[in-house]
């Protein structure tokens, strides 16, 4: 379904991006796997898709916040992969902590990875999709940018943000017939969230669960592949925020 296509996954070392890898991967696509700092982890990922799904993958160290590192980053995998064809902006942070009280710092790292960093890449990835006339865009948002959440602030500013960014793009590259469209994923069992299992919360999905990343890998596969579809924030989040 996606031979022949090359998917930029950020923070694909682990978690859900990991997962979005290697999903995209089963489908036939090549992967540019971007990673903060885990050389290790990501190289793993990348030679596990390599030998499970016989697609190429390779590993790119950079910070998404960084616009000029972002632009050097893409140049290196349009000089190894020849174009992107799906942009998956999946790397975020959290620094909670509430409103009153969070240092500016916190406020600012937050929106600088996952909000600035998400625009960065976009903004180095168009030039490639308006050559190609084509290309997908996905971002992952949140349920927190849906609905608020208390004690995140920045992070459901930098995820209400990135609905305003996804539907801005799909707007601007909706007529060179490249999608943008977001998933808000609710709480899925990763490293970011290792200590919800036992919170309140959890206990208040309707689907009685947390999601898995492959589950959220499922809707940006989807998202990825869809032609008819763009501007929309998909919910995978068991029906907490309906
Ligand atoms: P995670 O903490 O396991 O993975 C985050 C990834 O982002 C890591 O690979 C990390 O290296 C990368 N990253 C962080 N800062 C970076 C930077 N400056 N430059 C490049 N890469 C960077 O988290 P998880 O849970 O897999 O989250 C992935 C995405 O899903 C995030 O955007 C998160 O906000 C979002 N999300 C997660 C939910 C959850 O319940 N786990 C719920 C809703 C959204």
């Amino acid at each position: 379904m996606l031979n022949g296509k090359t998917a930029l996954v950020t923070g694909g070392s682990r978690g859900i991006g990991r997962a979005v890898a290697w999903k995209l991967a089963s489908l036939g696509a090549d992967i540019a796997v971007i990673y903060a700092g885990n050389q290790e982890a990501a190289e793993a990922v990348c030679r596990d898709i390599q030998a499970q799904h016989g697609v190429r993958a390779l590993a790119y160290q950079c910070n998404v916040a960084d616009f000029t590192e972002v632009k050097q980053t893409v140049n290196r995998v349009k000089a190894d992969f020849g174009t992107v064809h799906i942009l998956v902006n999946n790397a975020g942070i959290t620094r909670d902590g509430l409103a009153a009280t969070m240092w500016e710092r916190d406020f600012d790292d937050v929106l600088a990875v996952n909000l600035k960093g998400a625009f960065n890449m976009i903004r180095h990835c168009s030039g490639l999709f308006l050559r190609n006339r084509g290309g997908a865009i996905v971002n992952v948002s949140s349920v927190t940018g849906l609905m608020g959440n208390a004690g995140q602030a920045n992070y459901a500013a930098s995820k209400a943000g990135i609905i305003g960014l996804t539907k801005s793009v799909a707007r601007e590259l909706a007529p060179r017939g490249v999608t943008c469209n977001a998933v808000a994923p609710g709480f899925i069992d990763t490293d970011m969230t290792k200590e919800l299992h036992d919170s309140p919360l959890a206990a208040a999905i309707p689907l009685g669960r947390m999601g898995t990343p492959e589950e959220v890998a499922e809707a940006v596969a989807y998202l990825a592949t869809a032609s008819y579809v763009t501007g929309e924030v998909l919910r995978v989040d068991g029906g907490i925020a309906m």
